[in-house]
This record gives structure tokens, C-alpha cells and sequence, in this order.
């Protein structure tokens, strides 16, 4: 059985005091839900020591939105998986689609970064996700399968017991169209199969996320999809009540 996880992804986001507000405020449904569901907060670097001491004692997990592929060196402004892990992170979120776009980051990078990840004793997610033109053109699978088999080329196929898998498609993201649960389920289940093919275990025990527009309203019907074991979610994380409310719908859901 899969216990599902809600993230939120805070993306360049925040001051001290939304940091502060939201993670007293994810604290006691964190705590509540414990035993059903995981609930994480991954939050800019720069805030990551505040949230830790804030989640200190509570069930809520956090994590990075990154990880750089070193441990350490000359490479300006980079945050590594130790240093990450060295405040308590469970997660980082690796191959967002937004770092893949705006910093050109290849799937043969993004699988170094979710080897770092993992070497660190970090639970890497991995974010994968077509653009509308790849969906228009029915390559989404061909996208998505690319991607994971990167990590496996570079990893094994094991590496995805201690992993993440976030499935966000691009023309979902920010934009207020969320997949429909049928076309999100539709592809989840196609991600499962393409595990599957590596191995049955790993393709059953992995958590798939769904993550595009995600919010209070759409959570419940997708998180009911058989294949769907919780959402990473942007947006609606940056809201205590909306964030709150899919918690409660991943609980439902159980
Ligand atoms: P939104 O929920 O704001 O669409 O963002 C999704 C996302 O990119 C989470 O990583």
C-alpha cells in the first residue's frame, strides 16, 4: 500500500514571515494526518533553517526545490545534497520542469542530480512532464518514459524504492488547466507500466504524484484515481486553507 504524499513546492516564493505563518500553520494537520498521510513543505534555501526549526518535533517533512550534483567546490551559489540534508531535508526535488527550461538542465543532468539526492540519503523527487505542443502531438509517454529512463540508466531500477516520482505536465503548471483526472490517471498508470517493465516491485511501491494547478477544488477527484498517491503542488501551498484542504483530501483517500 502506498501512503500518500502532499508537497508543496514553494518556488521563489516567501518572506520570513509567510515562512513562519504557513509552517505553523501545516504543523497540526501534519501532525494529525501522520499516521495516513505525508505532508512536506520544500522551500527555498535560503529559508530551509527556518523551516526546520519551525517543523522541529511535528510530523511535517520538508525538503530543497533543487540539489546541485557535487558535494562540495567552487561552484558559486549551488546548494549540495550534505548541506541540504545537514538541516533535516527528507526530500529534494530534482528536474522541476522549470529548471529543466530555464536552466537547460538535460535528463542525463537531472539524473545526476537524483543520484546526488540519493547518495546523501535524500528521497529525490523526480519531476517529469510533457509541454502542450508534446501533448498535442501525443508524445507525452515518450517524454515522460525519456526522462525516467535517464535516472535509470544511471541509477538501476531500485533506486526508485527510496524515490519520488512527480508527474507534472508543463501546460498544467501555474496555469489554472488541471489535467483531468482521467488524463492524469491515464498517464500515471502508463508511468507504473513503463516501470514495470523493470520490475513489478519497484512499479507498485512507487509514489507517482500528480502536480499542475492542483488545488482544494480538483485535489479530491484525482487523488481518488487509482494510480495518483498525492499531489505536488505549488501554487495552493503558498495558501494555509487551500494547502490544508488537499491534506485533508489526500486523507480522505487513504
Ligand atoms: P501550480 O500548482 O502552481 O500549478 O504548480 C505546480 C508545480 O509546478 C509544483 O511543482
Amino acid at each position: 500500500m502506498r501512503k500518500p504524499l502532499v508537497m508543496g513546492n514553494w518556488k521563489l516564493n516567501g518572506t520570513k514571515q509567510s515562512v513562519s505563518d504557513l509552517i505553523k500553520a501545516f504543523v497540526e494537520p501534519a501532525n494529525r494526518t501522520a499516521g495516513k498521510v505525508d505532508v512536506a513543505i520544500c522551500a527555498p534555501a535560503i529559508f530551509i533553517g527556518t523551516v526546520e526549526s519551525l517543523a522541529k518535533g511535528s510530523s511535517l517533512q520538508y525538503g530543497s526545490e533543487d540539489c546541485d550534483i557535487h558535494t562540495k567546490g567552487a561552484f558559486t551559489g549551488e546548494n549540495s545534497p550534505e548541506m541540504i540534508k545537514e538541516f533535516g531535508c527528507t526530500y529534494a526535488i530534482v528536474g522541476h520542469s522549470e529548471r529543466r527550461g530555464y536552466h537547460n538542465e538535460s535528463n542525463e543532468y537531472v539524473a545526476q542530480k537524483f543520484k546526488a539526492a540519493l547518495d546523501s540519503g535524500l528521497v529525490p523527487v523526480l519531476c517529469v512532464g510533457e509541454s502542450e505542443a508534446e501533448y498535442d502531438a501525443g508524445k507525452t509517454m515518450e517524454v515522460v518514459n525519456a526522462e525516467i529512463k535517464a535516472v535509470i540508466d544511471l541509477c538501476g531500477i531500485d533506486s526508485f524504492k527510496n524515490a519520488v516520482i512527480a508527474y507534472e505536465p508543463i501546460w498544467a503548471i501555474g496555469t489554472g488547466k488541471t489535467a483531468t483526472p482521467e488524463v492524469a490517471q491515464n498517464v500515471h498508470r502508463q508511468i507504473r507500466d513503463f516501470l514495470k517493465t523493470f520490475s513489478s516491485e519497484v512499479a507498485d511501491g512507487t509514489r507517482i504524484l500528480y502536480g499542475g494547478s492542483c488545488n482544494a477544488k480538483t485535489a479530491p477527484e484525482l487523488f481518488s484515481q487509482a494510480d495518483i498517491d498525492g499531489g505536488l503542488i505549488g501554487g495552493a501551498s503558498l495558501k494555509a486553507p487551500d494547502f490544508t484542504a488537499i491534506i485533508a483530501a489526500a486523507e480522505a483517500n487513504a
